[in-house]
């Protein structure tokens, strides 16, 4: 993909995990390193594109030519997406959201009690990528991951349709080698017409030819 080719393409990554509080000092979250989606924006960046990248907590450095935008719960990524989403002809969702959040998170530090077991509530937060792509106005052309650990295209079929994305990249997170915070990953792109499977290899190469794959069906369109 030359250089400049996504030039004038406003485009709006989501990358790492999100974190949900339970009390002052504890959380819920999980092993996004927010490697892939900064290389994405990296990635998008260097093409020519406009690139806002919202970033759950990482350890990464920003991208250069990149506007990056921290958040720290799904709820606030969730606000930040929706907002940029409708300014942007593209959207990527890499972020790993928590599907969950704690119903009632304790003001003060939770003490340990005699129970041998305690229960937490977990209600649902809001779906960032199915509300982008559910955007009457201004809907961009929508990309998802799907992170499974079996059933891997089965479920990111299920997830491209349900969520009505025009593109899903299918991530086997069961290998150690690829997927979360590894520096290395591969994937299945999917779209209603068509699979293509783009194997093992750093994830700033791999950034390139999914970006790549964006720019033709999205010109295409
Ligand atoms: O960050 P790294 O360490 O580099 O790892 C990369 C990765 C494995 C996190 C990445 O490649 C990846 O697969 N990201 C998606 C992780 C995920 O949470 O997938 P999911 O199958 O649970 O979600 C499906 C899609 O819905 C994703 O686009 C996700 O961003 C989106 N989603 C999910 C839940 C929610 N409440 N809102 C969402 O927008």
């Amino acid at each position: 993909l030359a250089e400049h080719q996504l030039k004038n393409i406003k485009i709006t990554i989501t990358a790492g995990p999100t974190r949900e509080a339970i009390d002052p000092v504890r959380y819920i979250s999980n092993h996004s390193s927010g490697k892939m989606g900064f290389a994405l924006a990296a990635a998008a960046a260097a093409m020519g594109a406009d690139v806002t990248l919202i970033t759950g907590p990482v350890t990464l450095a920003t991208p250069a030519g990149v506007t990056r935008i921290d958040v720290t719960t799904a709820e606030q990524m969730h606000a930040a997406a929706l907002k940029r989403a409708e300014l942007s002809q593209v959207f990527i969702g890499c972020a790993a959201v928590a599907d969950y959040r704690v119903a009632d998170i304790a003001t003060q530090k939770m003490k340990k009690t005699t129970d041998d077991s305690i229960n937490l509530t977990l209600i649902k937060n809001p779906d960032i990528i199915a509300d982008v792509a559910g955007l009457s106005r201004n809907r961009p052309f929508t990309v998802g991951f799907a992170a499974e650990t079996q059933n891997v295209v089965h479920y990111a079929k299920d997830k491209l349709i349900r969520k009505k994305l025009d593109l899903i990249c299918a991530n086997d997170v069961s290998n150690s080698e690829l997927g979360f915070n590894s520096d290395n990953n591969a994937i299945t792109l999917i779209s209603a017409v068509d699979e293509k499977t783009l194997p093992l290899q750093s994830k700033t190469e791999l950034a390139k030819a999914i970006l790549l794959h964006i720019y033709l069906q999205f010109s295409a369109k």
